[in-house]
């Protein structure tokens, strides 16, 4: 039988911190304290002018190759996940394979799930590995949420940050992508969205993130806490059987909340949400990568990634390593 498993992480974040403090030098009306009370953010990152989706999404992909040590002529599927793309067409996965150098990948294409993109990218790299139509892929989340926030909303603008984190699956015979699941429901896309176009050469509506940040939060803890039982259950393994829990980090409470209510220790929860903020579709490789590099992810750990985000979209992976 065909499984699928991680075999090298990478990871990228633009310049250097900016702060909360920064934010309010730069005139918004916040504070550090309402930040992080609220959020647990104290800096994120944020992307030059000019500086790309596919150019994050392709620091963070040299990364997980260097420590894959695989030949990049060897993926033959390329996925990002991204809702803050380069270009309308073509998609970021193919300006990411001509970025590589790859030619003749077996496939390249986006997933646009918001937050929860990276959780869908890694079950549909799965789905195809398994199937044995490929057998090496690079799984991306690659964001610059910084160009879609309204600066003068202070209730949105200081959650989010910019970065890529990657992944290298390949096709092995020991399980390592051990259970998923992803879910949907579109009848939620009026809490968080960007609900603008770009059609006759003009933006069509409003072009920013609009959030109504308490449904979204009530909404995130229930199912983040769903589907963790639900993947638990498909691999009949408990919360004990968990080493490292990593939610998309969008708000230290919503971690919280979500550990308390699968009986987790905050100390089996990687959080990154105070040093990069939110940064949507990256947040889950990327501290992926920042707990694997510091020794705390191994060989043989167990890990549950969930994400939930605009659709609403939401979905676990359960990963050994
Ligand atoms: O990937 C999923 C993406 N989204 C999320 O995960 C967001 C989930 N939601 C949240 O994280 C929280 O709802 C927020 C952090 C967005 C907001 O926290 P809250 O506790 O729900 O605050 P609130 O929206 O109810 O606002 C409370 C107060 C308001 O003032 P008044 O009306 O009580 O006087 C806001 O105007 O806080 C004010 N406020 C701020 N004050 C200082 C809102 N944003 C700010 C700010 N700085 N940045």
């Amino acid at each position: 039988m065909i499984h699928s498993r991680i075999v090298g992480t990478g990871s990228y974040l633009p310049g250097e911190p900016v702060t909360n403090g920064d934010l309010v030098a730069r005139g918004i009306d916040t504070s550090d304290q309402w930040i992080v009370e609220r959020t647990g953010i104290r800096s994120r990152h944020l992307a030059p002018e000019g500086v790309s989706c596919s150019e994050l999404a392709e620091a963070a992909s040299r990364n997980a190759i260097d420590a894959a040590d695989v030949d990049p002529a060897s993926i033959d599927l390329i996925i990002v996940a991204t809702s803050t793309p380069d270009y309308i067409f073509p998609s970021s996965a193919a300006l990411l394979q001509a970025r590589l150098g790859i030619r003749n990948a077996g496939a390249a294409f986006d997933i646009q799930a918001v937050c929860s993109g990276f959780v869908y990218a890694l079950t549909v790299a799965d789905k195809f590995i398994r199937s044995g139509s490929h057998k090496r892929a690079l799984v991306v989340g690659a964001e610059v949420f910084s160009r879609i926030l309204d600066w003068n909303d202070r209730g949105t603008c200081v959650l989010f940050g910019d970065g890529a984190g990657a992944v290298i699956v390949e096709a092995s015979e020991e399980p390592g992508l051990l259970a998923s699941a992803i879910h949907a429901d579109g009848a939620y896309n009026p809490i968080l969205c960007v609900p603008g176009s770009v059609s006759g050469g003009t933006v069509i509506g409003d072009p920013f993130l609009r959030m109504d940040g308490q449904a979204v939060f009530k909404f995130a803890v229930k199912v983040l806490g769903e589907v963790a039982q639900e993947v638990l259950a498909e691999a009949g393994l408990g919360t004990d059987d968990v080493d490292w829990l990593i939610p998309h980090q969008a708000n230290i409470r919503i971690l919280q909340a979500t550990a308390r209510r699968l009986g987790l220790p905050m100390t089996r929860v990687i959080t990154t949400v105070d040093q990069h903020g939110n940064t949507s579709a990256a947040s889950i490789p990327l501290a992926l990568d920042l707990a694997v590099r510091d020794g705390r992810i191994g060989k043989g750990s167990r890990i549950l990634l969930e994400g939930v985000g605009g659709g609403f979209t939401w979905g676990a992976v359960l990963l050994g390593m």
